[in-house]
């Protein structure tokens, strides 16, 4: 068997986990996963989920790992997620794993699904087989993050993002803002788009830009494309109406809507409230509740600012992705990223954790999460 210390073991994750981003965006409500079995003459074999209903990472890697030719029994299975231990799509993975005769199962963070939560583990360990867990949790949490999420508080991970010059701007003072991220970071843009459940924007946005918020990215799905138009004010000419993708169009309960929308446009209705001296507003949690309901485990947020205000109002921005493109605009009316009432101090703000820069073309991307729990009135 292979050496037990963290300098094997952590390495091996981290291509884990590489494997198992391949199939984000394709595995929902699944949790992407991915596994590397190693044996006593250091052979490896690797496996990922890749789609809904298809194998799980673990026997993907016990597959790849009969077709080498490469021994099994006694081997150690290094995998990113508990396997689980009951039948699904699937069979059980515990099950795969004890008749392949794997001596050691080293995962990195726990299933904490009701239906599989420590089964495969006790399956596991009652065949004598070895199992270590927690090895790179932390990261294990991030890629697990919408699963988690959706799993533990039945509502889908909320990502907020947005373009902005380097003067904080997202448009002009007239309401233009094409483009200010380079066709490299837009390119970006639309993938990641391919990485969540459902994309929302409020209907300033569908008035003022007539996105498609599509993907249009070889082999990524679109998301569900939802519009917040409380009045259910929307054109009858806008793109995304017309085209094939879904589309999801919330509205203040009791709203008529117009007669013009195509059939494919669901329309849900959610109650708003009137906060005084402002107009009414959806209740974001209510909002919220409903698509996790709905099995959308990750929404991205893209605006405009009053959008991504209200949503930094209810306390429910668990990251950011945040574009910065090398240019000046000014202007005083021109709007910055989050409208809404914000926060008063300094001392509140809301603090970026974890923040991973990148280049992309000539523009920078920052992502992290947001400290919002336990911070004046984020604080729920
Ligand atoms: N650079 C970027 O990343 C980026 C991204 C998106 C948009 N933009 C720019 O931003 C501008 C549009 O932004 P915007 O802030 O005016 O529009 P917006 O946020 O897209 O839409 C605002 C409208 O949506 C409705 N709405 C959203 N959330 C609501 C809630 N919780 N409760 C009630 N109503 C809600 C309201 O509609 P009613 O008015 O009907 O009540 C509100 O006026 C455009 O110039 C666009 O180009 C830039």
């Amino acid at each position: 068997m292979i050496p037990g210390d963290a300098e094997i073991h952590e390495p091996l994750m981290s291509a884990a986990f590489e494997l198992a981003r391949r199939g984000i965006g394709r595995v929902a409500p699944n949790p992407p996963v991915g596994a590397i079995l190693i044996n006593d003459e250091l052979q490896v074999a690797e496996g990922w989920h890749a789609e809904y209903g298809g194998p799980h990472a673990e026997a993907a890697c016990l597959a790849a790992a009969r077709s080498a030719g490469i021994e099994t029994r006694g081997s150690t299975m290094i995998v990113t997620l508990e396997p689980c231990g009951h039948e699904g799509k699937t069979p059980p993975c515990s099950q795969a794993i004890i008749d392949a005769g794997v001596g050691r199962v080293i995962y990195s963070h726990p299933d904490p699904h009701p239906v599989t939560r420590g089964r495969g583990l006790q399956q596991l360990e009652a065949a004598g087989v070895e199992v270590i867990g927690g090895v790179l949790e932390a990261e294990g949490a991030r890629l697990l993050a919408p699963y988690l999420c959706h799993t533990q508080r039945g509502r889908p991970l909320v990502t907020a993002k947005w373009a902005m010059t380097l003067d904080g701007r997202i448009a002009s003072a007239t309401g233009d803002s094409k483009w200010i991220t380079s066709e490299e970071t837009r390119r970006w843009t639309r993938e990641r788009r391919g990485h969540h459940g459902a994309i929302l924007v409020g209907i300033g946005t569908v008035e003022a830009d007539d996105p498609q918020l599509t993907s249009r990215t070889e082999g990524m799905k679109d998301p569900l494309r939802v519009v917040i138009d409380p009045g259910a004010r929307i054109s009858a000419d806008r793109q995304l109406l017309h085209d094939s993708g879904d589309v999801l169009l919330v509205v203040q309960e009791g709203k008529t809507v117009p007669d013009f929308l195509p059939e494919k446009v669901e329309v849900l209705e959610v109650p708003a409230h009137r906060k005084s001296g402002s107009a009414s507003q959806i209740d974001i949690d209510d909002l919220l509740r409903k698509l996790g309901d709905r099995g959308i485990q990750s929404l991205l947020v893209e605006g405009g600012a009053v959008t991504i205000g209200h949503f930094f109002d209810a306390g429910k921005v668990d990251r950011c992705e945040v574009l910065i493109a090398p240019k000046v605009i000014g202007g005083a009316k021109a709007p910055g990223p989050v409208a809404g009432r914000g926060l008063e101090m300094m001392t509140l703000a809301i603090e970026a954790l974890d923040p991973r820069w990148t280049d992309l073309g000539p523009d920078r991307l920052l992502e992290a999460s947001l400290s919002l729990a336990g911070r004046g009135r984020y604080n729920r």
